[in-house]
């Protein structure tokens, strides 16, 4: 059996003012009717997977419950890391306490700010990986490569083991911008979309033998947790101590029992408002609209409003996205949008 494990502890700008520190974007409905997380916590349903077990952060922890009963998907455990330490941390107590429920089951860690359309597709992507993690390999999945992204991993595959699945050669997290249009031209390279399948003994082994400072302080903040219902609360001391990495660089890059299954359906990590754009549904003039917004003789736009009490109007605009929240508006060139997170910087510098 495979447990999915939504990641969902972590909290980007690049989808400012809507995604905040309080409120980051897998929470919030960017694309159809329900959010982002709520949409991964579905995705793994059905034969194969087990009920999905919650790693989050302790700010989250009553919106994924509020989400996940909405959703009516019930988890089989939610863990609450004191602060967020990265995927490095939250994976391996995933993969520990998988280990302690289900004893050589296997775990599927997936981020939950994604979109994908097809999730049967991706639900046939994962069994078909489960071959090779079975023998001891952790698989990722790979998305054809359209830009030299160098926010993402890439993934250099090699010959094929198992039917859809081929051995990774080489992992390779953010690449620089020189780097990144190498790979892009080198059809073997795909980029990782951050998901991973390995049997629960087999990610241990991988930390004990990659990152073992890791294993030994997520394995005290464990022996220190108190459950309360749902709940399993790490000790704060020994979580404190917790290394803070992402699980591409503490372990991927240096494992070598490594597989991957390409996925080639559509695939998203929604990194910016003008990827939203992309993914959203959109009138035959290409503007796609939130309630309480109107456009007149608009091309290519993202409106959005946040609040009943504010009525945002568009007039003339080609290829802009405004964002209107109670207390923030943002308004940006399409093409510009990934610079958001530069104005953030700016204004938290401003304080
Ligand atoms: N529980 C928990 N705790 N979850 C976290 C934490 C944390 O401290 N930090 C991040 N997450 C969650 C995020 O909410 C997200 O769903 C997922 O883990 C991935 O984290 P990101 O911070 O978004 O990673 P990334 O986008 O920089 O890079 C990863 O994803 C790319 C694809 O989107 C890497 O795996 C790349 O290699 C990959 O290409
Ligand atoms: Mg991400």
């Amino acid at each position: 059996m495979i447990t999915p494990v939504l990641l969902c502890g972590g909290s980007g700008t690049r989808l400012w003012p809507l995604s905040r520190k309080s409120f980051p974007k897998q929470f919030a409905q960017l694309v159809g009717d329900e959010s982002l997380f709520q949409a991964s916590a579905r995705r793994f349903l059905g034969k194969g997977f087990g009920n999905p077990l919650v790693v989050t952060n302790d700010s989250f922890r009553f919106i994924v419950t509020e989400q996940l009963d909405e959703a009516g998907v019930e988890a089989s455990g939610i863990v609450i890391e004191p602060d967020g330490r990265n995927t490095a941390p939250a994976a391996i107590l995933a993969a520990l306490k998988v280990q302690q429920d289900t004893p050589g089951g296997m775990l599927l860690l997936v981020p939950s700010d994604h979109a994908v359309a097809n999730s049967a597709a991706f639900r046939k992507a994962v069994m078909a990986g489960a071959a090779s993690a079975e023998e001891g390999n952790i698989v990722t999945f790979g998305i054809k490569a359209t830009r030299p992204e160098t926010g993402f991993g890439w993934l250099q595959s090699g010959a094929q083991t198992h039917e859809g699945v081929m051995k990774l050669e080489r992992f390779i997290e953010k690449p620089n911008a020189e780097r990144a249009v190498e790979l892009l031209a080198d059809p073997k390279y795909l980029w990782n979309a951050g998901v991973f399948l390995a049997r629960a003994d087999v990610l241990i082994d991988a930390f004990r033998t990659h990152a073992p400072d890791i294993l030994a302080g997520v394995e005290a903040a464990m022996a220190g947790a108190v459950s309360d219902l749902d709940f399993t609360r790490l000790d704060e001391t020994a979580w404190a101590g917790v290394p803070e990495e992402s699980i591409d660089y503490a372990v991927m890059e240096k494992a070598t029992n490594v597989s991957v299954v390409s996925f080639d359906e559509q695939w998203s990590d929604l990194g910016s408002w003008e990827a939203v754009w992309q993914e959203s549904t959109k009138d035959k003039n290409g503007n796609a609209r939130s309630e309480n917004t109107t456009v007149f003789d608009c091309e290519n736009t993202l409106l959005r409003s946040e609040s009943s009490e504010i009525e945002l109007v568009g007039i003339g605009l080609k290829n802009v996205v405004a964002v209107a929240m109670r207390d923030a508006v943002m308004v940006a060139d399409l093409s510009e949008s990934q610079n958001v997170k530069k104005a953030v910087e700016t204004l938290k510098k401003r304080g």
